[in-house]
């Protein structure tokens, strides 16, 4: 694949035969892994706010999102927020705009589809490159979850008005 294709995506909602494609995508670009089942509630609840990013036939980034309904990181009120959950991009893929595009569009879906009033997200506190993307986003950091992960590391949660 030349450099020009590989700048040339699409971006469209993630069917269950992605699953395979978009859980190894995950297997290597994160330690939070899921089960089979988790993935395909998502994929059939909320279908609109999980995407997939493709290149030529081949998937090379993902979005996965849920809408929950709870107290307000930008609001004090109960209101519908969206969560992203899982968001990844394949290592030879990255730095051309596709991680900004998936959040962009799933953002879009969380609010016009499912009526969400804030989008959130948790990152570990290392995680240098999503921060940068969320920031870049509009999220703030609101809260710090010490040791959120299996590992031990601090978690920050970001979240930003829709
Ligand atoms: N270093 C610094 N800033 C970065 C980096 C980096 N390595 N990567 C992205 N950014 C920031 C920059 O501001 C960038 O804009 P620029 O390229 O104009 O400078 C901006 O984010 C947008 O970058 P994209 O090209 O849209 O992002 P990309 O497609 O590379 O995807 C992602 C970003 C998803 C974080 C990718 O690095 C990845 O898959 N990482 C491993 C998995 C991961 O950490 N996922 C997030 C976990 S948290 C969660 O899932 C809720
Ligand atoms: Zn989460």
């Amino acid at each position: 694949m030349t450099t020009e294709e590989k700048s040339s995506y699409i971006i469209r909602e993630a069917r269950l035969e992605d699953l395979d494609q978009v859980i190894a995508i995950n297997m290597e670009a994160l330690p939070e892994h899921y089960p089979r089942v988790f993935w395909e509630e998502h994929v059939k609840r909320w279908n609109k706010a999980f995407l997939v990013a493709e290149v030529n036939g081949l998937i090379v980034g993902y979005i996965m999102c849920r809408v929950e309904w709870g107290w307000g990181f930008t609001k004090n009120k109960l209101l519908r927020k969206g969560h992203v959950i899982s968001i990844a991009v394949r290592k030879e893929f990255r730095r051309k705009g596709i991680g900004k595009a998936l959040m962009e569009k799933a953002m879009k879906a969380l609010k016009e589809e499912y009526g969400a009033e804030e989008v959130y997200l948790e990152v570990r506190v290392s995680n240098k490159p999503a921060i940068n993307l969320y920031e870049k986003l509009g999220f703030k950091i609101v809260k710090r979850v010490v040791a959120y992960y299996l590992d031990g590391e601090d978690a920050y949660i970001m979240a930003k008005l829709l």
